[in-house]
Formats: structure tokens, C-alpha cells, sequence
């Protein structure tokens, strides 16, 4: 049965929501689900911008049927290749032999790498600034590589200000009902989503992000459409100011993420001394993470949040203990930059975290290390007066020189 709902003057939302996924991208954790949304134009030509994942399939081709009310589809805008998107075009192209692909050049190459059938005589190839006229709209092509995959484009609908965003302004989430972004507590319930869906999905491209941000800013947009969650209608102002903090691997807040990997509880004792009293001298917003209990794309999201680290670690194998290992290797793959970090390394004879987790760090743009030390098995009050040199110092570079006097 379908379930459908319209979004604007013969526009409908035609997407499926996925609450039995544990993984996307068999990697990331989604406790709320995620919707693929695809969308349906009825002009004198019909017009579907993306699909949706195989796993929901039949819901939405269901979906399509329903709008479409017996007409055929006659465009199909391919804005992003990757499967949860394309992975109905070969079951559309079968239900609608006539069915026009349009897509750029790179996704063409990508229909005929994923599909079996001949997409060439359905391809309607386009490029940046290409428009299509279907009735009264007209669609306008922007390229937006690497936002997320090369073959990316957004589509532009003049006549509604729409803007078929791709991956772009999307989050991890099912919909329940409630559609648009000021039907929902984007703030406080949907941030966090939108954090580590784009950290954790798009952040190692915050150049393509930034070029379409100003590619974007020419555009008279009264509504994003994206791929996944909710359609921004309004309080544009609110998401773009966060893709750019993210896109600039810029904080979007004075804070510290204290992330600890502790075999015993010894670097976790220290963990939480060290937070306590880094508040207790008038940080703000100071979080404790276990690395090994909190999914990495979490510490990721919050690392992204934040203006600071403070990483506690165990020496291991000679090396660095492999949860914190994988942390800062994933923060380094996607590019976080300009922060201002303290480590604290743990060991009971050779001591090789500290130089490992500098290793990683001192290889990515703009990190600071203040300071560090080392635990000697558990914390004693001679290695108390280290670590809380280390806070100390973390304290007096990221506090605002008039507060430092309070640092105990
Ligand atoms: Fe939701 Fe890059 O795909």
C-alpha cells in the first residue's frame, strides 16, 4: 500500500523509511532508522529525482504507482549514483521502457558498472548549468562532485525555489509522519543526527561542500529537498551556518571531548579527575567518551562539535590501544582540523601511546598539542600534579585570557 505525502504544487514525497537497518553503510550504528526520500513531479512530463535503497523497494515503487496514477514516468533525475539511492533504476527502467535517465557523464559510467541493462538509449546527459523544461518548471542542473561521490549533481527547480539537494543538508533518522524540518525539533532531538551523518558521511569533503555552499547562495531556494530526513522549508539560516563550521573543520562550540580507553579503570579514574576539575576551573561543555563502549561515529560527531581534545590512552603491543587507534585514524581520514588537544598516555613499563597518538595527530592540519603526560599503572598524587598540569594547560589555551586567573 502506499504512503505518500505532497510536498508543493504537484510535488510529491515518494520515499520509504528503513527501521529494521542496524548498520548504514554496514558501518554506522542508526538507532532511529534513516528515509530514503525520492521525489515525483507531475507536469506534462513526469519527473522522479533519485530512488531509494534495494530493502525498499517495493514500498516505493508502490509509491510511484499511486502519484502516478497510470501515466508513465518519463524522467528519471539521477542527482546521486550511490545504491541507497540508485538501486531501483533498473526495476524502473523495466516498468517504464521509455523512461529518460538524466544524469552527468561520471554517473552515466556508473549505470553501466552497477546494472546490467544498456542505459544508453535512456541517458540524457547534462552538465553544470543545463536546464530541462517539463510543462511549466524548469530544472536546472548543478554539478556538485565529491558531495558525496564524484558523479553528484543537485537539481534546481525555478518555478518552486526547490532545491533537489542530493546527500547534502540530509540526516540519519526515519520520518514518522512529520515531513518538514519546522514540524520537528530539528535543534534539540535532530542535531545530533545531522552532526554525525554529515561528519561521519561527507566530512572528509569540505572543499566540494563549500563550493556548493557559494554555488547555493545564487539560488532563490524555498525549499531543500535531501535525500535523507527532513525537507528544510525555512531556518535555512540555522543548517548553513552549520555545514559551514563543518565544511571549514571549524568548531561550532568552546568545549572539550574527553575521550578515554581504560583496560581497568585506571586512565578512566584519571579521565573523569581530569574533566572534573578542567570544569571546576570554568571550561564549558567538558564530555567524558569511552572509546571503547561509544561508537566511533559518535566521537567523531562531538569531535566535529567541540574546539578540543583531551585523549587518554593505554600503551598496547608497543604501540596504541586499537580503539583509540581506529578513533583518531577515522579523524584523520575525514579531515578534522584546527583544534587544540592534551594527551595523557597509561602504562606499567614501556610507555608508547603518547608518541603514537602524536604520531597520527601531528600529521593533521592545524592540531595543537599543549601538553601531555604519562600514568605510571594508576594515578598517584605525584602523577595527580602532572595530569593536572596537563588541564592546566589545556585550560590557559583554549579559556579567554581573562578567565585564566580561575584555573586551579
Ligand atoms: Fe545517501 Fe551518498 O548516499
Amino acid at each position: 500500500m502506499h504512503c505518500v505525502r505532497q510536498i508543493a504544487d504537484r510535488v510529491f514525497w515518494v520515499g520509504a523509511n528503513e527501521r529494521r537497518l542496524h548498520l548504514f553503510e554496514n558501518l554506522f550504528p542508526i538507532p532511529q532508522g534513516v528515509s530514503y526520500n525520492s521525489y515525483l513531479l507531475l507536469e506534462e512530463q513526469t519527473v522522479l529525482f533519485d530512488t531509494v535503497d534495494r530493502a525498499v523497494g517495493d514500498q516505493f515503487l508502490a509509491n510511484v504507482a499511486h502519484v502516478l496514477q497510470g501515466r508513465a514516468l518519463d524522467y528519471l533525475i539521477v542527482n546521486h549514483m550511490e545504491p541507497d539511492h540508485c538501486a531501483i533504476i533498473e526495476r524502473l527502467v523495466s516498468l517504464y521502457p521509455g523512461l529518460k535517465l538524466v544524469c552527468t557523464a561520471k554517473a552515466a559510467q556508473m549505470l553501466a558498472q552497477f546494472f546490467t541493462f544498456d542505459p544508453a538509449p535512456h541517458l540524457h546527459i547534462v552538465k553544470e548549468g543545463d536546464k530541462l523544461k517539463v510543462g511549466a518548471t524548469e530544472l536546472t542542473f548543478v554539478m556538485a562532485p565529491m558531495v558525496h561521490w564524484p558523479e553528484v549533481m543537485v537539481t534546481f527547480d525555478s518555478l518552486r525555489g526547490i532545491l533537489y539537494a542530493a546527500d547534502a543538508f540530509g540526516t540519519f533518522g526515519a520520518l514518522g509522519g512529520n515531513i518538514f524540518n519546522d514540524e520537528l525539533d530539528i535543534r534539540g532531538e535532530w542535531l545530533g543526527e545531522y552532526r554525525r551523518y554529515y561528519t561521519n558521511i561527507v566530512g572528509k569533503y569540505g572543499v566540494p561542500v563549500r563550493n556548493l555552499l557559494k554555488k547555493a547562495a545564487g539560488l532563490s531556494i524555498k525549499m531543500i529537498c535531501p535525500l535523507h530526513g527532513p525537507i528544510w522549508r525555512n531556518d535555512f539560516a540555522y543548517i548553513l551556518d552549520k555545514y559551514a563550521h563543518w565544511a571549514a573543520y571549524e568548531p561550532e562550540e568552546q568545549g572539550t571531548l574527553v575521550v578515554y580507553a581504560s583496560m581497568y579503570g585506571n586512565l578512566e579514574n584519571a579521565a573523569n579527575i581530569f574533566a572534573q576539575r578542567l570544569a571546576e576551573a570554568g571550561a564549558p561543555r567538558v564530555t567524558v567518551r569511552d572509546v571503547s563502549s561509544t561508537d566511533v561515529s559518535y566521537l567523531v560527531a562531538e569531535s566535529f562539535r567541540y574546539s578540543s581534545l583531551a585523549l587518554f590512552a593505554p600503551s598496547y603491543n608497543a604501540g596504541l590501544y586499537p580503539a583509540m587507534q581506529h578513533f583518531l585514524l577515522d579523524l584523520k581520514a575525514l579531515g578534522l582540523s584546527n583544534r587544540t588537544v592534551a594527551l595523557v598516555e597509561g602504562g606499567s613499563w614501556a610507555m608508547s601511546a603518547g608518541k603514537e597518538m602524536r604520531a597520527i595527530l601531528e600529521t593533521m592540519k592545524g592540531i595543537s598539542i599543549v601538553d601531555s603526560c604519562s600514568i605510571m599503572s594508576s594515578l598517584h598524587e605525584n602523577s595527580l600534579g602532572e595530569l593536572m598540569r596537563v588541564k592546566d594547560s589545556l585550560f590557559a589555551a583554549i579559556a579567554p585570557a581573562d578567565t585564566t586567573a580561575i584555573a586551579k
